[in-house]
Formats: structure tokens, C-alpha cells, sequence
């Protein structure tokens, strides 16, 4: 018998008119390590806008989603450690649908304490962060670290572990509700980049030495500012392009000042399901320990997804998006 679900699919990339909610064939275990997971709940990332838009590519037609959390349908025969009736979360493709076929190697068990809209809003943005200032840029105890849109999902995630590792985080938000979650989370700088000059003001806090690292999801509007912010031998991690593509630039700006430029993306710090298993362990007691707190902006119908998409891209939210079955 077929079985039948509700999913977001795009046929072709565009604007949020390109995401559809129909009906599809529910996933089946196809390879022994297959994992089977009814969604709960589905975290929306910025990388869900770049699938849609086409800035980065999906073989077509696609259901978009990146993670997701919920209850183990059904597993592959050659997964031994989680089994049907498990909570669990994942990264994996697909996951803005009823139902998610995942690799066992990219699903952990939920610990208890923390719920399953909680995991799924957890994995990839926290994963993200905590592998941004372990891997990319390992912060140290009173580096000054800048860290752009400082009150979105990853953002608000960065300047707390940031804080946490004893560094001084500035942050750059677009309006003053934002300025104020980001104080909350603990930047102690903040700096509006819609009405302030943020290299004038990072050199006024730094007593003109600028940062050792810049932590910059923004990317083309931001860029010039990143390099100009960071000082001699700093860092500039390049992690994202939210308000468009870095055009191509002349190397030869890093030698000014002897920069380091690195553009890290969170799935070649977890290739191997070692990796995953260390970082997400890692991840979960921090969250347990009370030292990282995940803001869910909103939840919304899954087939609301287009309000989603619209408020992400439109710099309405703060924190994280989820969407639920
Ligand atoms: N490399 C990786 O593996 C990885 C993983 C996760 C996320 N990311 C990247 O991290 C960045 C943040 O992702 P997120 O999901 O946490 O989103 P988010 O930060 O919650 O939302 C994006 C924020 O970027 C700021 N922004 C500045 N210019 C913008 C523009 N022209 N259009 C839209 N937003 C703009 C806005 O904050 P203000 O209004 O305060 O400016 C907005 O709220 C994205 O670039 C994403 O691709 C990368």
C-alpha cells in the first residue's frame, strides 16, 4: 500500500510563491541504515532560502528542509542503536514534510530535559555556532570578537558562547528591539549598522587595535567592514551570505594586515559520524548545563511555510523559526 503525506515541495527557484504544500509518497527504508522519523517539529534555516531562491542548487523537485525532530517510524536493519518509538533529531534533506527518511549517522537521540521542539531548533544553528568558535576561530579568553546580526539564530547563539568562553563579543543588529536581545545574550557592545559607522566604532572600543575575529553570516554588504574591523593577524570567518553573494576581491587585501580568511560551512566539520556524535554530544550538555538559550522566535503550520520564508529574509525574526506537521 502507498502511503500517502503532506510536504513543501519546489518545482522550479524563486520567491516564496515556488513553495508549494501538496501531497506526496511517504519516504520508505530503502538502505539498511536508513532512519524513518514523523516530524514534530522542523527548524527553518537560512540555507532553506538560498535551496528556494537557487543561490545554492537542489536537483529538482525538491521538498526543502534541512533538520528536524520527532518520533522513529521505522529503522534499516543496520541500525542498531535507535529504534521505532525513539525521539530523536537529525540534519538531513527533506525535512519540511510529515515524514523524513534520514542517514542514522546524522540522527542523535534526544536527551531528556530537552523537548523535541527545543531539538529541533537546536541542531544546525547551534552545531553551526559551536563549530565556529571551536573549529573556525578558536576564541580565547578576552579576545574582542565581532559578530554580525547579532540577534538572529546563529547570531544570538555566537554571542553566547562567545561570552562563555570569556571573550568580549560586539555585536551589529539593524534595529533597537534587536540591539536589546543581543545586549541580553551578552554582547557588550552593540552597534547599529543601519545608523552607525561600525568600523569607526569597533576602532573606538578596541582602542584601535580591531578585533581578532569577525564572525560574519551577512556577507556582501558586510564584507569591506569585516576586513577593516579585524586587526593585524585577526581572523575573518565567512560563514554566510544572507544579504547576497561576496563578489570576487583581490587576495591581496589580507596581506594589509595579514589576515586570515576562512569560509567554513557546518558539514565538513561533521562528515563523519564520529564528528556528529562528538559535536552534538558536546552541544546537548551545553544546553542541558543552562549555558545556551535557544530563543524560538515562532512556530508556524507547515503549510505556512511562505510567512516563514517571508519573515527570515524580511529581518523580521529573532532567533529561531520552527515549522510543525
Ligand atoms: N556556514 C554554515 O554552515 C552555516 C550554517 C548556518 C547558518 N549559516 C549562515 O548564517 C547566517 C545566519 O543564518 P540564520 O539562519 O541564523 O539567519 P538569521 O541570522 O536568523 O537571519 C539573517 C539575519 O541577517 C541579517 N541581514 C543582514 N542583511 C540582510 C539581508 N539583506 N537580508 C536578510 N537578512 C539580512 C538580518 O539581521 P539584522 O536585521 O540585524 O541585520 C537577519 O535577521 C546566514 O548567512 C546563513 O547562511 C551558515
Amino acid at each position: 500500500m502507498t502511503l500517502s503525506m503532506k510536504a513543501i515541495q519546489i518545482k522550479s527557484t524563486g520567491g516564496v510563491e515556488v513553495l508549494e504544500y501538496i501531497t506526496i509518497e511517504r519516504p520508505k527504508i530503502t538502505e539498511p541504515m536508513d532512519v524513518l522519523v514523523k516530524n514534530n517539529f522542523i527548524g527553518v534555516n537560512f540555507i532553506d532560502t538560498y535551496h528556494r531562491s537557487g543561490v545554492y542548487n537542489l536537483s529538482l523537485p525538491a521538498v526543502l528542509g534541512r533538520e528536524g525532530a520527532g518520533i522513529v517510524e521505522s529503522v534499516g536493519d543496520g541500525v542498531k542503536d535507535i529504534k521505532p518509538g525513539d525521539c530523536v533529531a537529525y540534519l538531513g534533506a527533506s525535512s519540511y514534510a510529515e515524514y523524513t527518511k534520514a542517514p542514522s549517522s546524522y540522527v542523535t537521540k534526544v536527551p531528556n530535559g530537552i523537548d523535541s521542539r527545543l531539538a529541533a531548533a537546536s541542531l544546525l544553528q547551534g552545531l553551526t555556532s559551536w563549530t565556529l568558535v571551536t573549529q573556525s576561530y578558536e576564541v580565547k579568553k578576552d579576545d574582542w570578537v565581532l559578530i554580525h546580526a547579532a540577534a538572529g539564530g546563529t547570531g544570538l547563539l555566537l554571542v553566547q558562547l562567545v561570552k562563555n568562553l570569556g571573550a568580549h563579543a560586539i555585536g551589529t543588529v539593524s534595529n533597537d528591539e534587536k540591539a536589546k536581545l543581543a545586549i541580553a545574550a551578552g554582547v557588550k557592545h552593540v552597534i547599529n549598522y543601519t545608523t552607525q559607522n561600525v568600523v569607526e566604532e569597533v576602532m573606538r572600543i578596541t582602542d584601535n587595535q580591531g578585533v581578532h575575529a569577525v564572525f560574519d553570516g551577512v556577507g556582501k554588504d558586510t564584507f569591506e567592514i569585516s576586513l577593516a574591523c579585524a586587526r593585524r593577524l585577526g581572523s575573518f570567518i565567512s560563514f554566510g551570505n544572507a544579504s547576497g553573494i561576496i563578489p570576487p576581491f583581490d587576495i591581496l587585501k589580507l596581506s594589509a594586515k595579514n589576515l586570515k580568511l576562512m569560509r567554513p560551512t557546518l558539514f565538513k566539520y561533521i562528515e563523519t559520524e564520529e564528528e556528529f556524535k562528538k559535536y552534538t554530544a558536546e552541544l546537548f550538555t551545553i544546553i542541558k548545563e543552562g549555558k545556551l538559550d535557544i530563543k524560538i522566535w515562532k512556530t508556524y503550520k507547515l503549510s505556512d511555510v511562505k510567512q516563514a520564508h517571508q519573515d527570515l529574509e524580511g529581518r523580521k525574526s529573532t532567533g529561531k523559526l520552527i515549522l510543525q506537521p
